[in-house]
């Protein structure tokens, strides 16, 4: 009897020569590092170096953060990925009357160069790849980075990370965006360039498609619209001057890895060779790394369940798993008691040492893509492929993805499917183990970690005594150029980061561009 994928196409029971007729493996596969990219973007994949064991983590202060991060370092993580709070996302200081109750709670704060210090004491920005959820301030928190770097001794030519910098997907799912999208697709072309000039080995943007995943996405409208964003930011780019293979090198993406192991390595297998075709074929890049598309994975958060929490180490396995097999370039294992709350240590240590037994314990780094050929997989990627690329064509017949977002296009496709979910959850037509299924008659206790609530008084304090011992005239001043800047065509992240090095805050600095650009207000959909 065929099942209906995630995606909503057929999931056939036996799969043979037949399903492949026409299907020519030169013209589908290319070698693993060679174009369309199908089978991965490096020639030796995993059997030259493992993809990068890189846990999301930070919440409280600076302090608490860095300790955090010290300890993944100890375990044996390989790559740092900041957390933020709130306030901080959205560009307001942790003392903000808006930001009451927030500080700290579910990523670090960092109000000024001040935290970002703390924040990486003791940890060489040389010799760590860093990763920044961070969007609409991501200039920002990029500047703060660069300056702890300098204060080090590290020149910017050697920092390697990533920002996420993708402020479209806030307005579809994710909702930390500030300001209209305009002025923010100014801003992250001005950050392509600075970058291209300033930090040449930085990955400018994570183009995401986890958040919409999150929010309720099939793995099909997932990679449509995240490829959607992507081809708005590179037309963006080239429409502000730019050559496509001075930026397209640095462009990386974000997405999820669901428990359905088959149709995301085969989500990701036509994700590669969507957008390989795009940027040759629509943008005419000839750099081979302008094709490439290099991604972070994580682990499914929505399909992790509060009930019988342990259940979902086995989740985020068989989903880790689903990234490997996908080809994935870094991933984030959630940890299993994550529907709970913040991760302890001990459950953030099993999260790091899922990944390590899929690196160290079995034969997945052995061999590159080894589902090429598969009859089910390769049907399955081709399937995934043309409803991508329908979905893409529609977004396209609404002038593009900054267009369908302002007609709520992409919000009303993915609450649509978001419904259907949970229609067939509650219906118990989709089994969530532990929920509608194998319940227990009484959970067993589970003692979460808690944020202490006195963070936010702490860094009101720190904020106070920063305000009082800068040098206030030389702030309002370099808060001034950033306003003319921003106000004209001069890349704003030169006087953005004056007015940092000057210990202006995150807040007053977002404040000065709200002052010039103004703070955007969805439009209702459903
Ligand atoms: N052969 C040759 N070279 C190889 C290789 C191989 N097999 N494997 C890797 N390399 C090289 C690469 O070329 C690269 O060198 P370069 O920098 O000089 O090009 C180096 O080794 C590192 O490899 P990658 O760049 O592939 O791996 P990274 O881990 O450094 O980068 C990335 C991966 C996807 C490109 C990058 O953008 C990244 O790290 N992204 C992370 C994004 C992230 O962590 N996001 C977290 C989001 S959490 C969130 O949103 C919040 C919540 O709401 C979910």
């Amino acid at each position: 009897m065929t099942r209906e994928s995630e995606s909503g196409l057929p999931i056939e029971p036996v799969y043979g020569p037949d399903d492949l007729q026409d299907w020519d493996a030169g013209e589908k596969l290319g070698a693993p590092g060679a174009y369309p990219f199908t089978r991965g973007v490096y020639p030796s994949m995993y059997t030259g170096r493992p993809w990068t064991m890189r846990q999301y983590a930070g919440f409280g202060t600076a302090a608490e953060s860095n300790a955090r991060y010290r300890q993944l370092i100890a375990h044996g993580t390989t790559g740092l990925s900041v957390a933020f709070d709130l306030p901080t996302q959205m560009g307001h200081d942790s003392d903000a009357p808006i930001a009451h109750g927030e500080v700290g709670k579910v990523g670090v704060a960092i109000d000024s160069v001040e935290d970002m210090r703390v924040l990486f004491g003791g940890i060489p920005l040389d010799q760590v790849s860093t990763s920044m959820t961070i969007n609409a301030p991501a200039a920002l928190l990029l500047l703060l980075y660069q300056l702890v770097a300098e204060e080090q001794g590290v020149s910017a030519d050697r920092l390697t990370g990533t920002i996420q910098n993708d402020v479209l997907k806030e307005y579809i799912a994710r909702g930390t965006y500030i300001f209209p999208p305009k002025p923010s697709l100014r801003l992250t072309a001005d950050i392509f360039r600075y970058c291209r000039a300033e930090i040449p080995r930085w990955n400018t943007i994570s183009i995401s498609g986890y958040h919409m995943a999150e929010a309720g996405a099939s793995p099909a409208q997932e990679i449509a619209f995240t490829l959607a964003d992507g081809i708005e930011y590179v037309r963006t780019a080239v429409a502000a001057g730019m050559d496509v293979d001075d930026f397209a090198p640095r462009l990386s993406f974000f997405f999820v890895a669901r428990t359905t192991i088959l149709e995301e390595v085969a989500k990701f297998r036509a994700a590669r060779r969507i957008w390989a075709r795009v940027m040759r074929e629509e943008f005419g890049a000839e750099n081979p790394k302008s094709l490439m598309l290099r991604f972070h994975t994580q682990t499914a958060g929505v399909q992790l369940t509060a009930q019988q929490p342990e259940v979902n180490l086995v989740r985020v396995a068989v989903q880790g798993l689903a990234a490997v097999l996908g080809g994935t370039q870094s991933l984030h294992t959630n940890s299993f008691d994550e529907a709970i709350a913040l991760p302890t240590d001990k459950s953030a240590r099993l999260a790091l040492r899922t990944q390590q037994v899929l690196a160290h314990e079995t034969d997945v780094t052995a061999t590159v893509d080894p589902f090429a050929g598969s009859y089910a997989v390769e049907k399955l990627t081709d399937d995934v492929e043309a409803a991508v690329v329908g979905l893409m064509d529609r977004v396209e017949e609404l002038g593009g993805a900054v267009a369908a977002i302002e007609r709520g296009f992409q919000k009303g496709e993915i609450e649509r499917n978001a419904y259907r979910i949970a229609q067939e959850t509650d219906s118990g037509e989709r089994v969530v183990v532990g929920v509608n299924r194998f319940q227990l008659d009484e959970e067993e206790p589970y003692e979460p970690l808690r944020v202490d609530p006195a963070i936010e008084a702490r860094q009101a304090e720190r904020l106070a005594k920063l305000r009082a011992h800068r040098d206030q005239p030389a702030v309002d001043a370099a808060l001034t150029a950033l306003k003319k800047a921003a106000e004209g065509d001069d890349n704003v992240l030169y006087p953005m980061k004056e007015a940092l090095k000057a210990r202006a805050t995150v807040g007053e600095v977002c404040n000065a561009l709200r002052d010039v650009w103004g703070a955007y207000v969805p439009s209702d959909v459903f």
